[in-house]
């Protein structure tokens, strides 16, 4: 996290900045709720009283189960920000944008808020997610839920390892915290959904080492192809992004779903990261191809029905939210800082408890201060 610090001595009168948990570990279980606002400024509000009670909700649902890592990451959309919040907004939020390249398509479809809840039992997510529904589900129209579970070796129903190249430790809170080139909404991330369902008939006609080469990867071993024989529109090879010779990454806590009577069998792909951008060009290559025409041929058995971006402000600024609505003249606005609605000194970045980014340790952070 040490990069993700900004130097608070220089700043004597700032209170330090939490992240949520983006970069939380990898669990068993998974929910991912989309849902979005309905009309109105009571709903507006109501979302808003709600934001500033995240945190204790979870620490009450957490505390059942303390090894259970629960863990919740809630998110705003372009449209929502703007009717919560208001001036300053971070510089890079806007919706999805669908991609259209011969057979493919990455729809754009709603989504004004997300929570992705994980932790190690489904129990404790389940319950996370009805308490939240409690307090905010007559405000809100659900868009989209999936139950996540961890399949054998951390697999996705193709049957590759999936997430091991994702970055750890303060490689991966520099790849998805937002720093000092949005300096007012530093600690935030963006988050890219899309839930992919797959034609796992198709797929599995294919040899294995047909796999290997649209995946980039050993299946049983995990190890990556050989460059020599890793085709350029292998999967991980379409998803490597270098600017300025450094290689720019992602974290990813891609989920399997499904419902078996039904035959449907998906990957719900979730993508942090401290730019858009990066995973967005990701997904032209994979749609498009790089060159154009080289794309991803897991997209020949994968088809997106979902996609929405959102972004992920910091625990602090969630801490923050007052139920009033947001003050229209900029002008009005006397700090740019981007907290919401209070008189708070601007902060800076810090980990949460055990070094991860906890929305649960929040008020506790803050008053070791
Ligand atoms: C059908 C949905 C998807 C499936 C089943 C899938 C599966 C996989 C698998 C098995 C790997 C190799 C193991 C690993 O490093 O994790 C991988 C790597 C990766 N995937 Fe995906 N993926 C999907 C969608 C996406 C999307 C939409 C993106 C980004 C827009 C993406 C970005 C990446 C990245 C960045 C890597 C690591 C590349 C590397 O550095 O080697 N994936 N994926």
């Amino acid at each position: 996290m040490a990069s993700n610090l900004i130097d608070a001595q220089e700043r004597p009168n700032e209170m330090r900045r939490v992240a949520q948990m983006v970069a939380a570990q990898l669990t068993r279980a998974a929910i991912f709720l989309v849902v979005t606002i309905k009309q109105g400024p009571e709903h507006a509000a109501a979302i808003r009283s709600f934001c500033g009670d995240l945190a204790g909700l979870l620490r009450a649902v957490e505390f059942r189960d303390i090894e259970g890592q629960l863990s919740c990451v809630m998110g705003f959309g372009s449209t929502a920000w703007d009717e919560l919040f208001g001036a300053p907004r971070p510089a890079e939020l806007h919706a999805f944008r669908e991609i259209r390249a011969g057979a493919r398509h990455a729809v754009s479809t709603r989504g004004d808020l997300i929570f992705h809840i994980r932790a190690k039992r489904m129990d404790l997510c389940f319950e996370l997610a009805t308490q939240i529904m409690a307090r905010i589900g007559a405000a809100t129209t659900p868009q989209d839920e999936v139950h996540g579970f961890r399949y054998f070796d951390d697999r996705d129903l193709i049957g590759f390892v999936d997430g091991t190249e994702n970055p750890r430790g303060e490689e991966a809170s520099a790849a998805v915290l937002i720093g000092e080139e949005d300096e007012a909404f530093a600690g935030g991330s963006y988050v890219i959904v899309q839930k992919y369902l797959h034609d796992l008939d198709g797929w599995n006609a294919l040899s294995t080492e047909e796999q290997e080469k649209i995946i980039g990867r050993k299946k049983l071993s995990d190890i990556e192809l050989d460059d020599s024989i890793k085709p350029s529109s292998a999967h991980n090879a379409l998803t490597t992004i270098v600017e300025d010779g450094k290689e720019v990454k992602i974290l990813r806590d891609n989920m399997p779903f499904g419902s078996v009577a039904q035959g449907e069998f998906g990957t719900y792909f979730i993508g942090y990261s401290r730019s858009p951008r990066t995973i967005e060009t990701m997904l032209e290559n994979m749609f498009i191809g790089r060159p154009p025409g080289n794309y991803d041929r897991l997209l020949d058995f994968s088809r997106a029905v979902t996609g929405s971006l959102f972004f992920v402000p910091s625990a602090t600024f969630l801490e923050n939210v007052t139920p009033d609505p947001p003050i229209e003249d900029q002008s009005a606005i006397a700090d740019s800082s981007a907290m919401p609605a209070v008189a708070e000194p601007s902060p800076s970045i810090s980990p949460g408890r055990d070094g991860s980014l906890g929305i649960g340790s929040l008020k506790g952070e803050i008053r070791h201060e």
